[in-house]
Order: C-alpha cells, then structure tokens, then sequence
C-alpha cells in the first residue's frame, strides 16, 4: 500500500482503498472541520479575549483506548454518565487491566525488565487544568495510573522516577506485592535461556524459533459531553528493557498529551520512536493547526517512516520492522487510532457500548 489520500477529510489505502475508522464507525453528531480551520479568537471582556477552536461539544461522554482497553472504555463512559471527571474515568478505567494479571503488558502481570523485576512506567494529563503527572520505573505497586494522578494532584511536580516514586506511593498507603506472576516469569525465563548458546542457561528445547519481544501498553482518552478531556497512558515497557530504561507512556508529550482545548492522544508500540517524534504533543498539535484526528495521527507516523534512518530498524523496502500506534479524540468527540502498518484496531465506546474499530494505517502489512 502506498500513502493514503484523503477524501472528505477521511483516509484510505491508496493501493487497496481501505476505509479509515471513522467512516466505519457510525457517529453521532460529528462537526465536521475542514482541513483549513486553524485557531479562533473570540473576545470575552476587555482585555480578556480568550482562544477557542472551532469544535461544538460532543454528544455525549466519549472514550478511546488501545485494543485491550474495551473494558477500560465502558468503565470511563459509566463513571463521565454519573457526572465523575474525566480523568478520574480514564484512570479507573485502565485501572481494571492493571490489576488484571491476564494483560501481560501492564500493572501486575506486565513482562519485567532483564533482571526479572517488574518495572511499570504511566501519566496523566487532565485537560480542564492542563495539569499533568507521571512515574517511571516504578517497582512493586500494581497501579501506576492512580500513582500517577496523586503526582499530578498532590505535588509541585510532574515526574517521579524510581525508588522515589515507590516511597511517594508508600506515603499516599498503596501497598508494595509482587506483580511478578508466574506466567510472566516463565516468559522471562524462556527468553533469557535463548539469549546465548554461549552461556549456561540451557534452553528448554532444541528449537530456537524467531522470538519476537512484546511491546504492550494501555491508553484512554476520555471526553465528556461538556467537552472535557483527560487521559492516562500505563504499562509494564518493552519486555526484559535494560533496568531503568524508560519509554514514552511517562513521557509528557510522547506518550500522552491534552489540550483540554483541541482533544487528547495517546500512544501505544515502539516508545523510542514516539520519544524522538515527541508523537502524541504533534497528533495534538496537528489538531489544533485544523487536521482532522486521522490526518493529524498520520502525519506523524509518515514522520516517524521518515526519520528513521537506522539499518536495524528497518525492514527490506526500507520501512520501519516496528509499529507505533496513536489514539486521537478531538474535544467535539471526533476520533481516530492509527499505525503504520494494517491490521489494527482500537476500542471505542461513545455510550452505546465498546467496540474495536480498526485503526488507519500508512502501509499494508508486508
Ligand atoms: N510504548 C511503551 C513503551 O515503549 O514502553
């Protein structure tokens, strides 16, 4: 597939004509913004003119998630219908994976780092205040998500790492477990007896098939029928990363960010990728500069193709062997996922129940 084309402000697979998800997905209601529309001032008292966009509000709460979040998006659209704010619905919502010990990419159960610990990184960005916090390498406390908001809430700060983070977690009561499950450290253990043949460590069989390491994260953006919007982005990191080593979901601006203005974004896949786009502040951006979600999320993984120039990261036709995947939701409740390569989708509940959309895409997959 070559890059897509826009028709009516939706795209589609140049080669095979493949439907973005908003064509697909019957909304309710939609104000449709055209490519051209940029920032509008309107003045509120003297000297107190204040920006506003161009987007009406949304019919009704509203929320988006990566694939394995339809259970997180039901939760955020029942708690924004009781009139709960909107990243207290995001968070809870991811919440109930976190603790999910089946969802082996974030919280308890996550896949750990080389050592066999398990290291969980996640933020939060409320849109109404433009307020934001964060942890990373956080060890021992199921979810990071509700650390991650007390960040946000109860210090000066936006980003604690470490054991830092854990002691500020202790102080608020969250209990120190084990999120070391037995599944996980088995995946662990088959990967560090395939690391070498030179080690002694033996594998458990003689094949030594292609072992690819899992990338998994959870992301919810959640908008309500005022047109507030808030979001949260966790996960466990890139399986067995080198201890310490950070990717984008704590990332203000990479993994997550809200203008409680335009919309809010989300990312989930290769998070070096998303760090060096600054990914999910550009998805925004582009929204505010007038892209419609799809456009805005495709641009920036056409930009991610581009800058990626190093051998071992691409794949034959001189593309990227990894994928990204960014989860848009504009303050009018328009919204998109997308990634660079076909054959995803992500969760959407807009109050008649979650569902799984598939995601826009620049490329099929080879
Ligand atoms: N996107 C999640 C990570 O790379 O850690």
């Amino acid at each position: 597939m070559g890059r897509p084309v826009r028709a009516g402000g939706a795209a589609r697979c140049v080669e095979c004509g493949a439907m973005d998800a908003q064509e697909r997905f019957s909304r309710r209601g939609f104000v449709q913004v055209g490519a051209t529309a940029g920032l509008a001032v309107a003045a509120g008292k003297a000297g107190e003119a204040s920006s506003r966009l161009p987007f009406g509000p949304p019919p009704g709460p509203i929320a988006i998630s990566s694939a394995n979040g339809l259970r997180a998006t039901t939760k955020a659209v029942e708690l924004m219908a009781a009139g709960r704010d909107t990243l207290e619905a995001a968070v809870e919502g991811v919440v109930i994976v976190e603790e999910d010990p089946n969802d082996m990419s974030v919280g308890y159960g996550g896949l750990p780092n080389e050592e066999g610990v398990v290291e969980l990184d996640a933020s939060v960005m409320h849109g109404p205040t433009m307020r934001a916090g964060a942890v990373a390498a956080l060890q021992n406390i199921k979810t990071p998500s509700r650390v991650a908001k007390l960040v946000m809430e109860r210090t000066d700060h936006v980003l604690l790492v470490g054991p830092g983070a854990l002691r500020f977690a202790k102080a608020y009561g969250f209990k120190e477990e084990n999120l070391l499950t037995d599944a996980a450290r088995e995946a662990w253990l088959r990967w560090k007896t395939r690391l070498s043949k030179e080690d002694d460590w033996l594998d458990d069989d003689e094949t030594r098939a292609d072992f690819k390491r899992p990338t998994g994260t959870i992301s919810c953006i959640a908008l309500n029928a005022k047109g507030e919007v808030s979001g949260c982005t966790t996960t466990s990191g890139l399986a067995f990363k080198i201890p310490g080593r950070v990717g984008d979901s704590p990332i203000i601006g990479a993994g997550l960010y809200v203008d409680g203005e335009v919309g809010g974004c989300g990312s989930t896949g290769r998070g070096e990728a998303v760090l060096q786009s600054c990914g999910s502040r550009t998805v925004v951006e582009n929204m505010k500069d007038g892209m419609t979600p799809e456009d805005a999320v495709l641009d920036v993984l056409k930009r991610i193709c581009e800058q990626t120039k190093t051998t071992r990261l691409l794949s034959s036709p001189g593309r990227p062997n990894f994928d990204v995947n960014f989860y848009a939701l504009r303050v009018d409740g328009r919204f998109a996922g997308g990634r660079i390569y076909s054959g995803g989708s992500f969760a959407v509940n807009d109050g008649t129940g979650s569902k799984l959309v598939p995601e826009v895409y620049l490329y099929e997959r080879p």
